[in-house]
């Protein structure tokens, strides 16, 4: 599918269905500036320069293939050196702190205070946890960004995987290379390796972010639910070409190996006048998601409710998922309705956007985060408990007003010093939500 039919207005916040599909996006500025027939002339319309952002290798299945074209007022090799710049609370040491299977739960991140300091998004990322290599292109990152202001004549692009980016409070305006793009809380976004971008915030703004080293997202098959139904691809919208001709300072930061390093340039980036592939930046509004669930009895797994996947090389098998809660009904007949306790083969770090969780209504707050470690055990709280083993099993609707998701993987993640100490948000009374469990057997 193209989308070179619907680019009427320039300048403006433009998104075009689709996903795994071939895009092509002219800015009108500049019409006919996509090459015909070719990738690369030997002169490109307008002066431009040809440039391929490869998303996968080039000898890639074709139908996992991923590459774009950008057609630029410059190639983006035009910059000064690397230089390794401060990065914070980012790190991959997965060693820095001592293993931990507690169950862990924080209060909601601390946004800084712009009276105080004035943190943009590069600067205000912060690791909670993860787990294997950047460098072998294996495993995964979980990060909070906490930030107050614009990154102005600053991009940044990630060298060792993709950002799936989840705003909780504050919204993203986001430009890109491949056009400019907000995200609210309540969607999401995907920007993927090697794709250059700078965001502004009108707010304090804090959010989580999903790295994965480990090749792209893609949406989850559907098996017997047939062709329609959870994420639908028509509901992930990418940029439209747009394009700044403008000179001044510019520093692009790189994410490469876990560490961030600056180089300098005389203009803006954001140059891309006309694009056209597969491997470009994209967002999605939660409430798009259509949910699939128990109609007559039992608790579906929460796989069920897969936003994004990326699988690992075993069947089956995520490096991490995207999984959401998302508003529904709730009808199953002689069933404990609230997620069931379990112990898992896979971590589970889980955040809330807005509301209150059913399974825990008190001390998971939007802005928080819990994380329940390989075979650590969970569930309910005993105040849910109790409530949902007397509760009337009429139809009911759960999670109104309220989005919680969950960042599942396959690896066994490991809890940094930020995520243990600095951020100094750990609920250290988390389990208490448990200690009330009553013994309920009767054996007679
Ligand atoms: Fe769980």
């Amino acid at each position: 599918m193209a989308n070179m039919a619907d680019h009427k207005k320039p300048e403006v916040f433009q998104y075009l269905s689709g996903f795994g599909n071939e895009f092509a996006s002219e800015d009108p500025r500049c019409p006919n500036a996509l090459p015909k027939g070719q990738n690369n002339p030997q002169k490109c319309a307008y002066g431009l320069y040809a440039e391929q952002l490869s998303g996968t290798a080039f000898t890639a299945p074709r139908v996992h293939n991923k590459r774009t074209w950008l057609y630029r007022i410059r190639p983006s090799v035009l910059h000064s050196r690397f230089e390794p710049v401060p990065q914070g609370n980012l790190t991959h040491a997965w060693d820095e702190w001592h293993p931990d299977p507690n169950q862990m739960r924080w209060h909601p991140f601390a946004i800084p205070d712009p009276a105080f300091a004035s943190v943009d998004f590069v600067e205000g990322l912060s690791t909670v946890c993860g787990a294997g290599d950047c460098k072998s292109r294996n495993g995964l990152a979980i990060h909070i960004y906490a930030c107050n202001a614009s990154m102005g004549n600053k991009c940044f692009y990630d060298s060792d995987g993709d950002f799936l980016i989840v705003p909780q409070q504050g919204t993203l305006m986001i430009h890109t290379e491949f056009g400019r793009m907000t995200v609210a809380p309540n969607e999401i976004c995907v920007i993927q390796q090697g794709m250059r971008f700078s965001i502004a915030v009108t707010e304090p703004s804090r959010g989580y972010i999903l790295e994965i080293f480990s090749g792209h997202f893609t949406l989850p098959d559907l098996g017997p639910i047939g062709a329609n139904g959870l994420a639908n691809p028509r509901d992930f919208l990418t940029p439209a070409a747009w394009y700044e001709d403008r000179l001044c300072d510019y520093t692009v930061i790189s994410k490469y190996q876990g560490k961030l390093f600056a180089a300098k340039q005389d203009h803006s980036p954001f140059d891309v006048v006309a694009w056209h592939g597969n491997y470009c930046p994209y967002k999605y509004d939660l409430d798009n998601f259509m949910v699939i669930n128990a109609v007559a009895f039992d608790h579906a797994d929460p796989s069920i409710f897969t936003v994004l996947t990326c699988q690992s090389n075993k069947p089956g098998v995520a490096v991490a998922d995207f999984v959401i809660f998302p508003p529904r009904w709730s009808v199953q007949e002689h069933t404990f309705r609230p997620p069931y306790y379990h112990r898992n083969c896979m971590s589970e770090f889980m955040g809330l956007i807005k509301g209150r969780y059913e399974a825990k209504e008190e001390g998971f707050q939007a802005g928080g985060g819990t994380l329940h470690s390989m075979m650590t055990p969970h569930g309910p709280d005993a105040a849910c408990f109790e409530k949902a083993s007397t509760d009337a099993l009429t139809p009911q609707r759960v999670a109104d007003g309220t989005m919680a998701f969950m960042f599942e993987s396959s690896f066994s993640m490991a809890l940094t010093k930020w995520g243990n100490l600095t951020c100094d948000k750990v609920d250290k009374r988390y389990n208490e939500c448990w200690e009330p469990l009553q013994k309920h057997f009767k054996p007679s």
